[in-house]
């Protein structure tokens, strides 16, 4: 197990002394411990010191770029996506269906985001904001105790056309980085466009890399925590070697025509804008209607389930009486980021493990939820710790005190179980048998995923979600064990 804390190091990743004991007891038996193996780590995350204004952090609080303390557009000089959606229709249709969309309505971001307004009174309102609405951040909508309500209609589109295409530039690969050309042409993949009477188009190489989506979706804390680093990740990974990107499996591509007008020709890499990841937009209007929202739900499950594989092993015969040493395996299929990645700390990865006698009675149980739907760890309001063979795969905080907390910037560590692309890992569990028991032994296991534990969303007073969420699972395993009678 490396520890990287002595590291001079603005993010952590780690596990502590006190990290170390909070995995073991609380999270997860694990042979390899809470250490993610991951290469890429930021040790030294690429640092603008220099203009955090005084608060020592990455990022910092008055970020000329991203968080400033004066406007540096005008929200004005964008155009809404329905300004698009004439000549580009399927582009439009497909955005308006995804997180991308979401990301300024969605009711977990704006209770967060409401929690920290009032944690910090206010100032640093534009940390949550500036990736979510780089305009409306920069255009000047989100100042001290700013309110949703004062949100112009562009900024409650999110992460809308023109958050992406009128980026002229990258700064840095995280928090925001994009520079964005206001009263530029509108820039994208196509290197010959024809023109057209609404807006000049100019060829960026940068829409088709990897930097490009990292520069939002790698983020790091004001007090320089690393919370999200799929780019980081993919950095190192097979994919970025073999020259893959982001692209290549969130925006799948096909022929077609880029623009709806009859002087347009047909293109081979036409992208698909739904942009699916793991979640499906909760409020109840989102989606036109109830096929849209089935497909994107389907699209999901496809691609959870191209992300991770489990195997169990064990002796094929025991004595009755004897122990079963289970060996349960899970395997990361994505080659180019982490499973789970991005958001860690709110997603739960784990490995449901039942075993059955000949007769149907549960001999034993782990990964199983308590009577309000949580899993039976540290969060659990009705049977804490219960589970202390739990095998979870995600991420956690920790705050200066060694105590898991659900709040970033409470957090002094940010503990990961998350495994490498490709990487495999093995955890044994101890399976006792009774002396009376004979026969067949049946272990099932499956490997599970949901998008928030419903302990969070009860606790952020958002309980009425908890109906919402779905567990995906994303793979089974059946093995039997044959218990002998003892010699
Ligand atoms: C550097 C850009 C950036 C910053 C800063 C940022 N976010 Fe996000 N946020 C993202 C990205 C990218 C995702 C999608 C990641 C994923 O789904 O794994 C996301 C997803 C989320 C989600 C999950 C939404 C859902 O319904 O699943 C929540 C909640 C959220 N952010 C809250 C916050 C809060 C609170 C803050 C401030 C403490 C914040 N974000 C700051 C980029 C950012
Ligand atoms: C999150 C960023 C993002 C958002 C939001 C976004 N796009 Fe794109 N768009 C891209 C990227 C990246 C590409 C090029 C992908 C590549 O080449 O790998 C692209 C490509 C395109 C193209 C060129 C044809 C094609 O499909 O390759 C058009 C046209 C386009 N987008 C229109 C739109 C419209 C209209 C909207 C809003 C309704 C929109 N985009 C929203 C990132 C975005
Ligand atoms: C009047 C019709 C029209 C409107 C309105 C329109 N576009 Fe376009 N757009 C086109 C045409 C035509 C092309 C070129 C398509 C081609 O050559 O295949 C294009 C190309 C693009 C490209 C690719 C540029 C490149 O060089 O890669 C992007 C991105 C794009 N549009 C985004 C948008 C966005 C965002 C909006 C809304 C703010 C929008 N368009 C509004 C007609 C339009
Ligand atoms: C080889 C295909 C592939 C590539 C390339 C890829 N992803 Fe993913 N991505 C997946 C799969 C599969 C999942 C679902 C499993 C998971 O969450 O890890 C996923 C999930 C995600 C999620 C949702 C995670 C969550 O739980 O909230 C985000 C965000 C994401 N990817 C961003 C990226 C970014 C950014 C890049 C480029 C740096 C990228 N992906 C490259 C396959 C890919
Ligand atoms: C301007 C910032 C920004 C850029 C650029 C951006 N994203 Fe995102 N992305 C977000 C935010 C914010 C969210 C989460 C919205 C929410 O859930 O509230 C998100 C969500 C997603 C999700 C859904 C994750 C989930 O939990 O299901 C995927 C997939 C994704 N982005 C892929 C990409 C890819 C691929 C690119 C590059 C082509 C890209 N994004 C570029 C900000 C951005």
């Amino acid at each position: 197990m490396r520890d990287r804390s002595s590291h001079r190091s603005a993010g952590r990743f780690v596990c502590s002394a006190a990290a170390v004991s909070w995995c073991v007891a609380f999270v997860i038996i694990d042979t390899v411990g809470c250490v993610s193996e991951t290469p890429g780590v930021i040790d030294d995350p690429p640092s603008n010191d220099g203009d955090d204004g005084g608060s020592g952090g990455v990022g910092g609080l008055n970020d000329p770029l991203s968080m400033p303390a004066s406007p540096t557009l005008s929200v004005e000089s964008f155009n809404e996506a329905s300004k698009c959606a004439g000549c580009h229709p399927n582009h439009y249709a497909q955005w308006k269906t995804s997180m991308h969309a979401y990301a300024t309505i969605d009711p977990i971001w704006r209770t967060l985001v409401a929690v920290r307004q009032a944690d910090f009174e206010g100032q640093r309102d534009q940390f949550c904001t500036q990736c979510h609405t780089a305009i409306g951040t920069r255009g000047g909508e989100v100042f001290p105790m700013f309110s949703f309500d004062d949100f112009s209609p562009i900024s409650l589109e999110g992460v809308t056309c023109e958050a992406c295409h009128k980026v002229a530039g990258i700064e840095r690969v995280y928090n925001s980085g994009h520079v964005l050309d206001e009263t530029g042409p509108i820039r994208g993949p196509i290197e010959d466009p024809v023109p057209n009477s609404f807006h000049e188009s100019q060829f960026s190489p940068l829409h088709d890399t990897s930097e490009f989506c990292g520069a939002c979706h790698d983020v790091i804390e004001q007090h320089g925590l690393l919370l999200e680093r799929p780019f980081e990740e993919w950095a190192a990974s097979p994919a970025a070697e073999g020259g893959r990107n982001c692209q290549s499996c969130h925006m799948p591509t096909y022929r077609g025509k880029a623009a709806d007008l009859p002087d347009v020709p047909e293109r081979d890499n036409i992208h698909i804008h739904r942009f699916v990841g793991v979640d499906l937009p909760m409020t109840d209007d989102f989606f036109a209607d109830d096929a849209t929202r089935e497909e994107i739900r389907g699209e999901i499950v496809d691609l959870l389930r191209s992300a991770g594989r489990i195997e169990l092993e064990a002796t094929e015969t025991i004595e009755a009486g004897g122990q079963i040493d289970l060996f349960v395996t899970l395997r990361n299929l994505i080659d180019a980021h982490n499973l789970p990645t991005g958001s860690t700390f709110n997603r739960q990865l784990w490995i449901a493990v039942t075993a059955t006698d000949g007769e149907g009675k549960v001999l034993y149980q782990t990964g199983d939820l308590d009577d309000n739907g949580d899993l039976r760890d540290y969060w659990s309001e009705l049977d804490q710790f219960g589970d202390s063979d739990l095998l979870s795969f995600t991420s956690g905080f920790l705050d200066e005190r060694g105590n898991p907390t659900v709040f970033p910037w409470l957090a002094a560590e940010h503990v990961s179980n998350s495994l490498s692309p490709l990487f495999v890992r093995t955890n044994t569990l101890f399976i006792p048998t009774e002396e009376a028991t004979v026969g067949p032994i049946t272990i099932e296991a499956r490997l599970r995923f949901r998008t928030f534990p419903p302990f969070l969303l009860r606790a952020l007073g958002i309980g009425e979600l908890v109906e919402k969420l779905e567990i995906y699972d994303i793979d089974e395993a059946t093995l039997t064990v044959e218990v002998a009678p003892a010699a």
